[in-house]
């Protein structure tokens, strides 16, 4: 018999959960001279802001309301990006808390003359959705996970909170 994977967290709200395909999030940018460095290489900087652009749609997307970044946990360069060379950038919410959601983001460069794709930055960005007229922290749906990949990054996320609020808060 085929195992049923599908759940969902604990409710902390009323709202209905979401799945994680409700907020998968794509940007594609082409990468020019202003945003690299001497070398033709994109700046780490440029990068950091994709990351956090799309990062900020997932979890726009996920929670229907204004989030702020609270923090970016982890961000690896495995291979520089060059110039002329196409950026794919995608995201999906690993994990949502009571107001703070964790996004991972995966970044693809492509060479639309050779073809060739490479991974070349993976992050970990968290968000907390507020109030658009309090400004304070507000609660978000549930996350729906379905597959055992989107399970595998839930669990994971867990032990990423643990070291993010001990990092901030000091416990
Ligand atoms: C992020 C921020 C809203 C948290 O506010 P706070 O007063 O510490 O709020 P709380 O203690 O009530 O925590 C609210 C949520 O933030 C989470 N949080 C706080 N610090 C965090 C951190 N460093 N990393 C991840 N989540 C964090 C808390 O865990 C909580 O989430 P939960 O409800 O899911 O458990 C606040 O620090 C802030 O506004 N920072 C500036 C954000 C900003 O300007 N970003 C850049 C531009 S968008």
């Amino acid at each position: 018999m085929k195992r049923r994977i599908e759940s969902k967290q604990e409710p902390e709200t009323e709202l209905p959960g979401k799945p994680v395909s409700a907020s998968r999030s794509e940007m594609t940018e082409i990468v020019l001279p202003a945003q690299t460095n001497p070398l033709g290489k994109l700046l780490g900087g440029q990068v950091m802001h994709l990351v956090d652009m799309v990062a900020a749609l997932a979890a726009h997307r996920h929670s229907n309301s204004y989030v702020v970044t609270a923090s970016v946990d982890y961000i690896d360069f495995r291979n520089p990006v060059n110039l002329g060379e196409i950026v794919n950038l995608k995201s999906q919410v690993n994990r949502v808390f009571r107001t703070s959601i964790e996004v991972g983001v995966e970044v693809y460069s492509e060479n639309a003359l050779t073809g060739e794709r490479r991974h070349t930055t993976t992050a970990y960005v968290t968000f907390v959705a507020v109030d658009e007229h309090t400004r304070m922290p507000k609660p978000v749906p549930p996350l729906i996970v379905k597959t055992p990949e989107e399970r595998r990054r839930f669990d994971e996320a867990a032990e990423r909170r643990k070291t993010r609020l001990a990092l901030r808060y000091g416990r």
